[in-house]
């Protein structure tokens, strides 16, 4: 059983809502023997009109037990509407988060957010302690998704996801000594990557990965480059290697911007900082037009909708390439022997340099064609056929296959495409 204390077992491995939609996995942290995980919820509908954060916790990254959510909009002015993403960090043995507080007008519109944060001892009660800095001039109301780690020189930092007034996305950084007092310090970019920031920016996240920094996020609007088969979903998750630069509080981006992962709705990961120095990402696997969100099958079957994706060891490559495996604590993969049925749920590896085809119920199929893997199937809202795809070396592939999610990894986590598929 994936959550102990659930009545129901929708996914077999993947983190789901009871009822409501899921989003961004939010604060993943190791806190006093614990992992927790948290995510947006909106337990009053399968809509985003509101949110707050649900959480998971665990002793062994396996099972999970669901408990009372961390944070409820409660603060007028400052969060009512909703507590949108952000992080966790650990100080002086308290549990703080940082989150994003959203507010709307009597129509229902986002008007306003403000960086806030809280705290906790137990790591499930948690104390707000409001607004962090005022709003940044020359920035509209769009800057959110506060995530905060401490610096080697002792200093913590702060990044947002940011829209300028003129409606280019960015990155904004700020400095503070001891978390209460923060210092604008500008654009975390400068002129960089200047091509691919789209109209906003959500969800930044910086870490360190066997020794490089690895900058991910999600830019909003990028034109999908049909050419190479990448960031083909309305709003994609790329990640950029390179150097932090704490005096200058810069990041110097040393290599291109990637996709994360090539599949249908991949989106925001986070990462946990585990014990023994792994890296742990969650993604939320739910980012689809919105038309396609509202008529996702699990909506009128059992009032559900979305899913975070399995958590995922990274590590770089010798190419400075980030690379990505279920994590080994959930990971029992077994020859696939049956091309002919429907996949069942279950882990499969394959390995074969022949041509294949295999059915995912009625409305999906991964295909092998010489050196492309297409993933393929029947858009539940349009009837219409999309399609992904992975080149290169996919003779041999792992397969995670959960009641209604896939998720495929080739090149040992080097290309990984992820999808829902229904029926
Ligand atoms: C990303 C996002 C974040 C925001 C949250 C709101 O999916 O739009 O930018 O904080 O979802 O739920």
């Amino acid at each position: 059983m994936l959550v102990k204390n659930d009545a129901t077992a929708y996914e077999a491995n993947h983190l789901y809502p009871e009822f409501g939609l899921l989003n961004d996995p939010n604060g993943l942290v190791y806190f006093k023997g614990k992992y927790h995980v948290f995510y947006q919820w909106n337990p009053k509908g399968c809509n985003h009109k509101y949110k707050e954060w649900g959480h998971f916790i665990s002793d062994d990254l396996q099972t999970w037990q669901r408990v009372e959510p961390a944070l409820k909009p409660s603060m007028p002015d400052l969060d009512s509407a909703g507590i949108y993403s952000g992080t966790a960090l650990v100080k002086d043995d308290r549990l703080y988060l940082f989150y994003t507080g959203n507010v709307r007008n009597a129509q229902g519109q986002s008007v306003k957010s403000t960086q806030m944060w809280a705290v906790s001892d137990d790591g499930i009660h948690f104390e707000k302690l409001g607004q962090l800095f005022p709003h940044p001039e020359g920035f509209t109301k769009d800057v959110r998704d506060p995530m905060v780690w401490q610096g080697k020189n002792g200093h913590y930092f702060l990044i947002l996801g940011a829209q300028h007034d003129n409606q280019i996305g960015d990155i904004i950084i700020y400095e503070s000594a001891d978390l209460t007092e923060w210092t604008f310090k500008g654009s975390l970019l400068g002129e960089q990557l200047s091509d691919i920031r789209g109209y906003m920016l959500e969800c930044p996240d910086l870490i360190e990965v066997d020794g490089k920094q690895v900058l991910m996020f999600s830019p909003q609007g990028l034109p999908a480059d049909l050419m190479q088969h990448r960031f083909q979903n309305i709003h994609n998750t790329g990640y950029v290697v390179g150097h932090f630069d704490e005096e200058k509080a810069r990041f110097e981006v040393q290599g291109d911007f990637n996709e994360v992962d090539e599949g249908f709705e991949f989106y925001a990961p986070q990462t946990m900082l585990a014990p023994n120095h792994r890296k742990i990402m969650w993604g939320w696997v739910g980012m689809m037009p919105p038309k396609r969100e509202a008529e996702v099958p699990t909506i009128a079957k059992q009032n559900w909708v979305h899913t975070l994706s399995l958590p995922r060891e990274l590590h770089l490559n010798a190419e400075q390439k980030l690379v990505q495996q279920p994590i080994v604590e959930i990971l029992d993969p077994k020859p696939l022997t049956n091309f002919e049925d429907s996949l069942k749920p279950g882990q499969y590896t394959i390995d074969t340099a022949a041509d294949w085809t295999l059915k995912l119920g009625h409305n999906a199929e991964l295909k092998k064609r010489g050196a492309i893997l297409h993933f393929e199937r029947r858009q539940w809202d349009s009837g219409e056929i999309g399609h992904r795809q992975m080149q290169g070396k996919v003779d041999q592939l792992l397969l995670m296959v959960d009641h209604d999610v896939i998720e495929i990894y080739t090149q040992d986590g080097l290309n990984v495409m992820t999808g829902r598929w229904f029926g």
